[in-house]
């Protein structure tokens, strides 16, 4: 076990460069399998989900050789199975992404039921959905734990989504790509992870066409060819570092971005009181004053994105007013507020609906990260805190942030990790 330890209330200041995306990374390393060559993938973040994912491709038969920290050749030639490790499967919630690419390869998948995140109920309905209606057989219900897909032959389909769903978008992309015949899908997810995905896939060969729109259009292909293809930087954690400027009074410089991914999180900074200054690759975030009071409706992109409202409560809770928080996407994704209300912050919960009473400041104290991005949001909390906070149970954060610990040092946190022996741990 090991945790966190932050003395806040320092200033941010200087430069952090973001790394690949985390759900654009998730589903292109297993779309892979869906290549008839090699592929090199680069601007792999440094995070334990990739991890997993290079794990699952390996255990599934793929050659993988390493050229450098962000960047992997991966040989999907000699993947012979189509079956999931489940423990491995079980680690992440991305795992579903295995499902589409394997049934797109193979015409059979099996896959653990994916575990993630825990803020509610995390259906897959949806992607079953896509899947029978390309031909797909999937399971009335789940045995063993385990979700068994298979078709003789995939055939395109239309799909209309009942919700706007990123996983099941991408998932039916995965499958679709080498179905025979066209795929409309309908009342898509338009989020940037997923255009990476359909650029990726187009880069092998496929003929993907109106991602980032509520319509996509895919044209069956039956071959594709190897590329080498680079991720997209990450819009959540270059949103949680600019979360981390303006909690802490900074003046952040935040590298290898793109601004348009993150223009409802710069526009709800600035309605906070932010300053936020964008470059080609890089945008600017300064704050001077107080943290005004807003109201936050998190909705499907290009709304503001669910996975930076734990980071944005924080900043509410420090505001000089009554805010208001509505999770749109989550049936419970407020849980990490119970946690914040060790360090001093005001707030009420009813529903999807969360309302905050700004305070002067936040107390240190020892916390947990309940997930990843509360946990992100701890983070925030307790760079902006006086006195030390304890963050434990920070496997959840690094699921998603790379060198959490080194690039926040950099720029002017006092933080450091501690190492706890499990033994020890157990008897604290
Ligand atoms: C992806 O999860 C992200 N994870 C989540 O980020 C993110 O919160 C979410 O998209 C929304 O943007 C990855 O990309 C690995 P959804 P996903 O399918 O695909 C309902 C993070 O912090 N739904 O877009 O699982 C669902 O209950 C993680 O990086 C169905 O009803 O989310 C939710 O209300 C946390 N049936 C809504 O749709 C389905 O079959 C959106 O879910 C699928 C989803």
């Amino acid at each position: 076990m090991s945790k966190y330890r932050v003395q806040g209330g320092n200033r941010l200041e200087g430069t952090v460069r973001i790394g690949g995306a985390k759900n654009a990374c998730l589903a292109i390393l297993p779309a892979v399998l869906l290549s008839d060559e090699p592929c090199r993938i680069s601007n792999i973040p440094n995070i334990s989900d990739a991890l997993v994912s290079l794990d699952i491709l390996e255990a599934l038969g793929a050659r993988i050789r390493r050229i450098d920290k962000s960047t992997v050749d991966i040989d999907p030639t000699s993947v012979s199975t189509h079956e999931v490790p489940h423990d491995l499967a079980r680690q992440m919630r991305a795992s579903y992404y295995f499902l589409g690419a394997l049934l797109g390869r193979f015409g059979e998948a099996r896959v653990a039921l994916p575990g993630g995140c825990n803020f509610g109920v995390r259906p897959i309905d949806q992607h079953l959905k896509g899947f029978t209606a390309l031909g797909a057989t999937v399971p009335a219900v789940v045995t063993n734990g385990m979700i068994d897909a298979s078709a003789d032959c995939l055939i395109g389909n239309s799909i209309y989504f009942d919700v706007v769903s990123v996983g099941a978008t991408i998932n039916v992309l995965l499958a679709a790509v080498k179905a025979r015949g066209i795929t409309i899908i309908e009342n898509a997810a338009k989020e940037p992870h997923v255009v990476d995905v359909a650029n990726f896939l187009n880069s092998m060969g496929a003929d993907v066409r109106g991602a980032g729109t509520d319509v996509i259009k895919i044209c069956g292909v039956q071959h594709l060819h190897g590329a080498e293809y680079s991720i997209i930087p990450d819009q959540i954690e270059a949103g949680t570092y600019m979360a981390c400027a303006v909690a802490t009074g900074g003046d952040l410089w935040i590298e290898n971005v793109i601004p348009k991914h993150l223009e409802s999180i710069s526009a709800k900074l600035i309605e906070m009181g932010a300053e936020i200054t964008e470059a080609d690759d890089a945008v600017r975030v300064r704050m001077n004053g107080p943290i005004h009071a807003c109201n936050i409706k998190t909705m499907p992109h290009p709304g503001f994105p669910t996975d930076m409202q734990p980071q944005a409560a924080v900043l509410l809770a420090l505001g000089d007013g009554t805010s208001i928080i509505t999770e749109n996407i989550w049936d419970n994704r407020f849980r990490y507020i119970d946690e914040l209300r060790r360090m001093g912050v005001q707030a009420t919960v009813d529903g999807k609906i969360a309302v905050f009473q700004g305070v002067p400041y936040l107390s240190g104290a020892p916390v947990r990260a309940l997930d990843l991005r509360a946990g992100a949001a701890m983070m925030v909390a307790a760079l902006a805190a006086r006195g030390q906070t304890e963050i434990e149970d920070i496997h959840f954060i690094e699921r998603g942030y790379e060198n959490f610990v080194e690039k926040l040092h950099a720029i002017g946190a006092d933080i450091c990790r501690i190492d706890i022996p499990d033994a020890v741990a157990r008897h604290a």
